[in-house]
């Protein structure tokens, strides 16, 4: 039996996620800030196979609180074979740019907690399991329309990508997941076109490079080409481009 931890477990790409894992039995710890969601999407993972479902209500900010949570998941499942990072917030990039505060917030959101939360969690770790973290290809390029986001996705792509190196010796493999465009509550606002990708696919995806014991995903797999392009422009041409 698989014993799951995901933080950000109301979100839809994280829901979709526990879903394919309850459906092999496994047993899944649940972390987020809306404990009666939680604990809906929980009873809902039990229907669908899950050997167990438990819910823990946090802020992914309050770091004071991270150490009490992952005590409470490891007594809870007895070890974990999979910590599924998946949290995160799209920043409002015009606001953040007129507020310091609102920048460092968001940059602690998106790249600090996740960091924080994954030194915490590696040491915990035994041969065998795996650590992923929900990054973004917007992590690959700052981009003037949504670089407070970025520039934490790419935090976290460079530090799993060293936690990886570090960790791949004693046999724990750190995924670092990239999403592209996905249809959920956090893109609602968005005019959806043929990039998008439903949370569905982009779950099977994540959970096959877990199964393959992958260090990077690109989800969809042509957001690999993609970024092969924007990352080779030369900057003298891209800070020209209105992306
Ligand atoms: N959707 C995309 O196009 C896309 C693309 C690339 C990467 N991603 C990444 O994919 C991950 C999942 O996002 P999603 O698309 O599934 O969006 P989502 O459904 O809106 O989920 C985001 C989740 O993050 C939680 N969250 C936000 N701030 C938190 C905090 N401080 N502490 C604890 N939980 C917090 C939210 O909880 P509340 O319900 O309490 O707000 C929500 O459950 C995120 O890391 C996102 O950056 C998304």
């Amino acid at each position: 039996m698989t014993r799951v931890l995901i933080i950000g477990a109301g979100s839809a790409i994280a829901e979709a996620v526990a879903r394919i894992y309850a459906a092999r039995g496994a047993s899944l710890f649940l972390v987020g800030r809306d404990r009666e969601r939680l604990a809906a999407i929980a009873a809902d993972l039990r229907v669908r196979g899950a050997a167990g479902a438990e819910v823990h209500a946090m802020d992914a900010n309050a770091f004071e609180q991270h150490a009490a949570m992952l005590d409470a998941a490891w007594a809870r499942l007895g070890g974990v074979d999979l910590a599924l990072i998946a949290h995160g917030t799209l920043s409002d990039q015009k606001a953040c740019e007129g507020s310091a505060a609102l920048t460092l917030a968001e940059f602690s959101t998106n790249g600090l907690s996740p960091i924080a939360l994954a030194t915490a969690i590696a040491p915990r770790l035994a041969a065998g399991a795996t650590l992923a973290a929900i990054s973004s290809v917007a992590g690959d390029r700052g981009r003037a329309s949504n670089y407070v986001y970025g520039s934490a996705k790419a935090a976290v792509s460079a530090f799993f990508s060293g936690l990886r190196q570090r960790l791949g010796a004693g046999g724990v493999n750190v995924l670092t997941i990239k999403p592209g465009f996905v249809d959920t509550p956090m893109t609602q606002a968005f005019a959806k076109g043929p990039l998008w990708a439903k949370p569905d696919a982009v779950a099977r995806g994540i959970v096959r490079a877990i199964d393959r014991r992958r260090g990077v995903a690109y989800l969809p797999g042509f957001w690999w080409a993609i970024m092969q392009i924007i990352r080779a422009i030369p900057e003298p041409v891209f800070r020209r481009l209105k992306l």
